[in-house]
């Protein structure tokens, strides 16, 4: 529950180690006795992030393991969420994989699938019935402009992705009027670890840029941000492209 300044006092990072999630996290105006829960497969990672969080004066900061693709470890991030009443809940958990080994490869595009969509679907449903029964929160689902329209590149992380946005805006629908709300955020290239072996393509952000637009959005009540903000018309136009020329374009 906020404080009475509207400060921050309990934050859930679903993707405990991801760049965006914690600039995100880093981003919001946080009262001094803030709860921080992390939860991730990750645990050196989040106890990393952990330690720096510690050392920014966040004053409790909880791991939680999650591994989206295990059956049942989303029963522990609902309970950590149930723990008491979060202010925010962040999805930030994605995983981009390979595409051309996800060709080849049913299970590994099968894992693409688990961990960006069917593993979080769970957790979104538990999370979700938790905001609604106590009346208020914010639900912070990150997706991506690679699930407006599928590239050669990245198709089944775009499909999962696709798959996960649809759902967000789903529930977003039926828990208005319950006083939370689900802020569906779409970057475009966004520079961390996840794209650092690729070439940035047009318009690519960074972490802070996305969570200077995620604060906005949560202070605002939006419903779907695009970072940068330019993309919302790009991608306006790119989704009714001819598919011979959009194939040719670059990234
Ligand atoms: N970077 C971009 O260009 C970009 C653009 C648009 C949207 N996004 C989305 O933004 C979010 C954050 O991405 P990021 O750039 O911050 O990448 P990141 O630092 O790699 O974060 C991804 C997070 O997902 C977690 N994860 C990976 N596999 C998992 C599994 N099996 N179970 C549970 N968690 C798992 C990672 O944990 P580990 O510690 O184990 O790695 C990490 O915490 C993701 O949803 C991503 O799809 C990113």
């Amino acid at each position: 529950m906020r404080d009475a300044v509207g400060r921050i006092q309990s934050v859930l990072l679903v993707g405990g180690s991801s760049e965006i999630g914690l600039a995100i996290v880093r981003g919001l105006p946080r009262a001094d006795a803030v709860v921080v829960r992390l939860a991730g497969p990750d645990r050196p990672d989040m106890e990393r992030a952990a330690d720096a969080l510690r050392q920014e004066g966040v004053g409790r900061v909880e791991i939680v393991d999650f591994d989206a693709c295990a059956v049942g470890d989303q029963t522990h991030v609902v309970a950590a969420a149930c723990a008491d009443e979060p202010d925010v809940v962040i999805i930030a958990t994605g995983y981009l994989g390979d595409q051309p080994t996800a060709e080849r490869d049913p299970a590994a595009a099968a894992r693409i699938v688990d961990i960006n969509f069917r593993g979080l679907v769970p957790l979104l449903v538990g999370v979700a019935q938790h905001l609604r029964g106590q009346g208020h929160g914010t639900l912070v689902v990150m997706s991506t402009v690679a699930g407006e329209r599928p590239r050669v590149a990245n198709y089944t992380y775009g499909a999962a992705k696709a798959g996960l946005d649809a759902f967000a805006r789903g529930l977003a629908a039926s828990l208005a009027g319950s006083g939370v709300n689900v802020v569906v955020v779409r970057p475009g290239f966004v520079r961390t670890r996840m794209t650092a072996h690729l070439k940035p393509a047009p318009f690519s952000t960074t972490p802070d840029k996305v969570a200077d637009a995620v604060a906005t959005a949560i202070a605002r009540g939006s419903r779907i941000v695009w970072v940068p903000g330019i993309l919302r018309w790009v991608m306006m136009v790119l989704r009714h492209l001819p598919e011979t020329l959009f194939r040719r374009l670059p990234g």
